[in-house]
């Protein structure tokens, strides 16, 4: 089973990826957790230079190679040699991230930017998708609560708050976008209690696995 977790920054997907970890955990299940980027020795070291503050030239085109390049490690040497030896595999962020960010964000070419994922990810499509989806003003209010220092490149790319606006209204309409297109993602309203959010997710989960269970 491959999980994926989306959303705009500070939507507290993360916190999420760690309550599912637990709960699987506790039902003895084999898991392993994944981050985009990152997630291996080169993806993390992609990581750095995609988030480092001090890449402030970086082209877009370039950001999205990059995503692209650290996604593709990690499909190949965690993802898709985990889903084969049976573990439940949990990313916080996964393909839909680049289309939301890249595509809508950063307004490169969507058909190239989906061709692009489907090069990168080969087979490894999530069985299910969590969008964690907050308002714009949740966003800015939760990032105006983090110390300057803690933020990363793309947090801090557009510094005017207009702009801010601007950016995660596109991005959040890339993954509105992707949620009417694909049957595997979930949205779930943010707002809701860490608790309350968790226990959807368990809820669409205990769903897919009695559906599959049905197929057999
Ligand atoms: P992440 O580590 O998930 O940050 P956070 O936990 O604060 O949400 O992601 C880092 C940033 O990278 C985030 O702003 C989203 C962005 N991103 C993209 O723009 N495209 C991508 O394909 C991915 C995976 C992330």
């Amino acid at each position: 089973m491959f999980i994926t977790f989306e959303g705009l920054d500070f939507c507290g997907k993360s916190t999420q990826v760690k309550l599912l970890e637990k709960y699987l955990i506790k039902n003895n299940k084999k898991v392993i957790v994944v981050r985009e980027p990152g997630g291996t020795k080169i993806s993390e070291q992609i990581r750095s230079i995609l988030l480092d503050k001090v890449n402030d030239k970086m082209a877009d085109e370039t950001e999205l190679l990059l995503f692209a390049a650290s996604r593709a490690q990690l499909v190949r040497e965690i993802i898709l040699p985990s889903i084969k030896d049976n573990y439940y595999v949990i990313s916080d962020r996964f393909h839909d991230s680049s289309i939301a960010y890249q595509a809508f964000g950063r307004n490169l070419p969507i058909d190239f930017v989906i061709r692009l994922q489907k090069f990168v990810i080969n087979n490894a499509i999530p069985d299910i998708t969590f969008f964690i989806d907050i308002p714009i003003e949740e966003v800015l209010n939760r990032m105006s609560r983090v110390k300057e220092s803690q933020l990363d490149r793309i947090e801090t790319s557009d510094n005017i708050y207009s702009k801010k606006i601007e950016f995660y209204k596109k991005v959040r309409e890339g993954y509105l976008y992707l949620l009417e297109k694909e049957e595997r993602i979930k949205r779930i309203d943010g707002m809701l209690s860490i608790e309350e959010i968790h226990n959807l997710v368990i809820k669409y989960l205990e769903n897919l696995t009695v559906l599959k269970g049905d197929e057999r």
